[in-house]
């Protein structure tokens, strides 16, 4: 039986008053969070700020994004080792909006996935679909290629200390869900693919849900066979909503 996960992805959103007040909501609502395992991925300037109201607390933190190269020439670029050095658990790669608004292509997201997991990050490898493909019946394929550029560069195993996040991009701050049957479809499909290449990882394999996920749809979401919790945005910033998610993977 597979642990839930619940990872609140905060964006380009907070600020120190802001994040000590979610924070110290968080600590003490996970208290009471035994069965599930929770996360935040925060801007840069914030993670200081999370090592030290996190430290005592079972709640892990991360990035939300990572160079692929170890280090160089490259202003503003934040490497994995850099990260891990800090202290993150989690580093976020792929994210839509990287992909879609940066052109972060899946090639470059492998390397990404790569040198997170060579650092010692556990990378979580969103995939998922425009609105346009999935009217025109491509999310399998286009979910299929963005998987594959990973399992290709790093091997099927380098699953087993990752964690995929399948967010469908119409469903992204839209406040239109996948519905779960929706969403379990894909979450089989990736599931699928994997065991395709090893069996024992598929199986082992966390596979979040992203995409307008709240405290009121994330019981259904839950329950669903594939879908291992959930990659939260907007809902992440509002620490009733937050926990509440958390409670739904209980
Ligand atoms: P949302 O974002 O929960 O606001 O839809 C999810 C995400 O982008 O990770």
């Amino acid at each position: 039986m597979r642990r839930k996960l619940v990872v609140g992805n905060w964006k380009m959103h907070g600020s120190l008053a802001q994040n000590a007040v979610l924070l110290g909501a968080l600590k003490s609502g996970a208290t009471q969070l035994s069965r599930v395992d929770v996360a935040v991925c925060a801007p840069f300037p914030y993670l200081d700020q999370l090592r030290q109201e996190l430290s005592a607390s079972t709640v892990k933190w991360g990035a939300q994004d990572v160079h692929q190269l170890e280090k160089g020439a490259f202003t503003g670029e934040v490497s994995a080792p850099m990260l891990a050095d800090f202290g993150c658990t989690y580093v976020i790669v792929g994210h839509s909006e990287r992909r879609n608004i940066y052109g972060e292509s899946s090639s470059l997201v492998a390397e990404k996935f790569a040198a997170a997991q060579q650092a010692g990050l556990i990378p979580i490898l969103c995939v998922g679909e425009t609105l346009e493909q999935r009217e025109s019946s491509a999310t399998e394929a286009v979910v299929a290629e963005q998987l594959d550029a990973v399992i290709a560069l790093a091997g099927a195993q380098a699953l087993r200390k990752a964690v995929v996040a399948y967010e469908p991009v119409w469903a992204i701050g839209t406040g239109e869900t996948a519905s779960p049957e929706q969403a379990q479809a894909v979450h089989a499909f990736i599931r699928q693919r994997v065991a395709g290449h090893d069996a024992e990882v598929a199986q082992g394999l966390v596979i979040l849900y992203g995409g307008s996920v709240k405290g009121a749809n994330a019981p259904e979401l839950f329950s669903m066979a594939d879908i291992d919790g959930g990659l939260i945005g907007g809902a992440a910033l509002i620490a009733d909503e937050f926990l509440a998610i958390c409670r739904a993977g209980q």
